[in-house]
């Protein structure tokens, strides 16, 4: 395993055992609320924190991007963490077991390493460019499912106020019909996981913050799946908005997704 994957999951482990610890005492976390339906709790916080020290210990020359502190590091460097402490917060307040912690590292703008860590189910997603995607040291690889007729796909459901509701539910619309089945598990770093490990044929969710999606992507990528945003484009980072399987079937979402939003998310 590459050394900085290596820090990477060290530090993920370390912080899905401050989250096992405090989800025996959830009646007695202290939460705030960002804006409506956006919670954090001491322990995004106090995970962040865990994964900063052992990422800054060992890499003291890196940027860092971390949900709940921000920028932090020199930010001049051109080697940038991006981390997600706990994904899936609301999952996680409720006693939901689908959470996880997402990191990842970009080289000059180009995404190189991924974990993303689910500590209930012990799950550890890896991915390095070029090497291939991993669960627990096995090879991963999404579905070769050619179409929408009979996939299982993940998805997010608008909750926040800067989140669209009409766009959503009309590309909702457009799935429905040929699928099996739609899943809102609450994680998008572990629906992106699951469609890199075949466990979900595809993926779409609308206004994605980077740390929810930058480890998912290189692991989808990795596993000879293919990401876009609604343009057809290589920009999910930047607008939020993402697309994930194979080839094939990424090519039928998208359609849908065209068909279904106004033209100010083909630019
Ligand atoms: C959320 C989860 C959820 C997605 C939301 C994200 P958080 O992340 O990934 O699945 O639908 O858009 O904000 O807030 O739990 O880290
Ligand atoms: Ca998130
Ligand atoms: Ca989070």
């Amino acid at each position: 395993m590459h050394p900085m994957l290596n820090t990477a999951v060290r530090a993920a482990r370390a912080a899905g055992t401050v989250m096992l610890r405090a989800s025996s005492r959830l009646d007695s976390l202290n939460v705030e609320s960002k804006q409506r339906n956006d919670f954090v709790t001491e322990i995004d916080r106090q995970a962040e924190a865990v994964i900063l020290d052992i990422l800054g210990k060992a890499y003291p020359q890196h940027a860092f991007l971390g949900e709940e502190t921000g920028r932090s590091g020199q930010g001049g460097s051109d080697f940038q963490w991006i981390i997600d402490p706990l994904d899936g917060t609301t999952n996680y307040l409720h006693g939901i077991p689908q959470y996880a912690i997402s990191i990842a590292l970009e080289h000059q703008g180009r995404l190189e390493q991924a974990v993303v860590y689910d500590p209930v189910k012990d799950e550890l997603f890896t991915a390095s460019r070029g090497g291939g995607a991993f669960l627990n040291s096995r090879r991963i690889r999404v579905t070769g499912l050619k179409g929408l007729e009979g996939a299982l796909l993940g998805t997010g459901i608008p909750f926040r106020d800067d989140q669209p509701i009409e766009p959503f539910l009309a590309t909702l619309r457009g799935m429905l019909g040929p699928i099996a089945g739609i899943r809102r598990a609450g994680s998008a770093a572990l629906d992106l996981a699951y469609v890199a490990a075949g466990r979900l044929d595809g993926y779409w969710e609308f206004a994605l913050k980077p740390w929810d999606m930058a480890a998912g992507l290189l692991l989808v990528r990795e596993a000879g799946g293919m990401i876009t945003d609604f343009a057809g484009g290589d920009n999910s980072m930047r607008s939020g908005n993402v697309i994930a399987a194979n080839p094939r079937l990424l090519h039928s979402m998208l359609t849908v997704v065209q068909n279904s939003v106004g033209p100010e998310y083909h630019r």
